[in-house]
């Protein structure tokens, strides 16, 4: 069966990816921060493997990507990320920079620096498939187009995702002619530890379409931002 990697798995979107990735059949290899007190993945039923991963820290990364060196990844989600402050803090006036450090070394580079980590594992496998969970709010040219958008704020979270969707256009042409999938997804607006209380979208749906979405990608779909259910977003 193929394998499937998937940061942040302890809990929200995460976790729903490992769980219907598992239900599938597939093995899944599942990282989180604190293995110990993730229990609700730790019951998940199939070939589930835990292993500790804080994608902000490379020796971990490291530790984690020896332990798997000969070890073929079909699939390497990249979901993981933190929103970072809610309050004036991520707004102009009185922006926190070392909040803002934070939230790009974890949205931001750290995601590229698990893909170059598993690179070769991903390479070795017969999908070749890296996808990364970013947020509509990272779009730059969409700013004030949609209803909850409107507003200015969030310059932190925001700006993050702007930065790792510029990244991940790089990574998606530099690895088009290896036959790799780079993938870049909005998995909408989803009730979980992230979102407001609004938020409408169960996960099991939001993963349900992007599961989709990853399944039929080809290398020529590189370069393209979509939702979980296909829409295409402009830059
Ligand atoms: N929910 C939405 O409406 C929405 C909308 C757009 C985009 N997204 C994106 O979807 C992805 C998943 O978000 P979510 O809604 O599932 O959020 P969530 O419920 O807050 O879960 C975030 C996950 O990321 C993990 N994480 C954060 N920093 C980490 C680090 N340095 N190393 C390892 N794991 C780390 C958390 O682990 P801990 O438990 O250890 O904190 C948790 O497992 C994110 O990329 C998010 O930006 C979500």
């Amino acid at each position: 069966m193929p394998t499937v990697f998937i940061t942040g798995a302890n809990r929200g979107l995460g976790l729903e990816f490992s769980r219907q990735y598992a239900n599938d059949g597939w093995e899944v290899i599942a990282s989180c921060r604190n293995p110990e007190a993730a229990q609700e993945l730790k019951s998940l039923q199939g070939n589930v493997k835990v292993c500790q991963m804080d994608i902000t820290d490379q020796k971990q990364i490291k530790k984690v990507s020896l332990e798997y060196r000969n070890h073929a990844i079909d699939v390497l989600i990249n979901n993981a990320a933190e929103h970072g402050p809610y309050d004036n803090s991520a707004s102009f006036g009185d922006i926190d920079a070392n909040e803002w450090l934070k939230v790009f070394l974890s949205n931001s580079i750290s995601p590229l620096k698990v893909a170059e980590a598993f690179l070769e594992n991903v390479k070795r496998s017969a999908q070749k498939k890296i996808a990364f969970i970013s947020s509509r709010a990272g779009s730059i040219s969409e700013r004030g187009k949609l209803p909850h958008h409107q507003h200015g704020g969030s310059y932190i979270y925001r700006s993050s995702k702007a930065a790792l969707n510029a990244a991940t256009q790089s990574l998606a042409f530099d690895l088009e002619p290896q036959k790799i999938c780079v993938i870049v997804l909005h998995p909408g607006f989803v009730r979980t530890g992230m979102s407001e209380d609004d938020a409408e979208l169960d996960a099991s749906i939001s993963i349900a379409g992007m599961r989709k979405l990853i399944s039929e990608s080809t290398p020529k779909d590189n370069g393209l931002f979509r939702t979980y259910e296909g829409e295409l977003i402009s830059w």
